[in-house]
């Protein structure tokens, strides 16, 4: 997108709201994680309906313009570090670059950080996206058994450390204000 039309883009007035998803969105969800198939890995009716409650979502007049979730790495070993991935993130193709990302991400992180992880993790084909918000690169194979869960079901590459998303994360200070919701 040519840089003149990108920059009128984010000056204009977002008027929706980010908010926790409803079960009626899930048809939109459904449809908006699928906008964006090379960088966002679809999901299913039946996962969609068992963690609906997962997602955020950027409604506009009743049109779901973007959704983000998350899910738990977990740890065999209790000393381990904890970690929360951020996953399903898609803004509607003609949407994005108009600040709906930013408004989705800010809000999913401060969500996330009142649960204490260690660190948030992504793995993106846009780093430098993320970096506006604070991730870091790190090597894919300090964190393989985490990202292992979600890559063993994907048969886009035939290993994590040869598919071209890059994973960043983001450390959690330690104290942080207010209760989950
Ligand atoms: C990546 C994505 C989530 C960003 O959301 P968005 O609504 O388009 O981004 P925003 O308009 O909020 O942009 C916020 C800032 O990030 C920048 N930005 C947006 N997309 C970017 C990209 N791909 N690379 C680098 N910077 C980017 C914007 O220019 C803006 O910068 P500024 O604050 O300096 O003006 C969205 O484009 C998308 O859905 N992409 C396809 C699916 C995807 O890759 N999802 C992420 C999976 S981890």
């Amino acid at each position: 997108m040519p840089a003149k039309k990108n920059k009128q883009k984010l000056n204009q007035k977002l008027t929706g709201q980010v908010r926790p998803a409803r079960m009626k969105d899930i048809p939109q969800i459904y449809k908006v994680i699928r906008e964006n198939p090379k960088e966002v890995l679809p999901r299913s009716y039946p996962d969609l309906w068992r963690n609906f409650d997962r997602f955020l979502v950027y409604e506009d007049k009743g049109k779901i313009k973007g959704v983000i979730s998350w899910q738990v790495l977990p740890t065999v070993d209790l000393k381990e570090e904890s970690t929360l991935e951020v996953v399903s993130f898609s803004i509607r193709k003609r949407c994005q670059r108009s600040g709906i990302g930013r408004l989705l991400l800010n809000k999913m992180i401060r969500k996330l950080e009142k649960f204490e992880p260690d660190r948030l993790l992504v793995l993106t084909f846009y780093p430098k996206f993320f970096k506006k918000f604070g991730f870091k690169r790190v090597s894919k194979r300090k964190i393989y058994p985490k990202i292992y869960l979600g890559c063993i079901n994907c048969t886009k590459y035939i290993s994590p450390l040869s598919c071209p998303e890059k994973a960043m994360s983001r450390e959690v200070p330690d104290k942080v204000e207010g209760v989950p919701q």
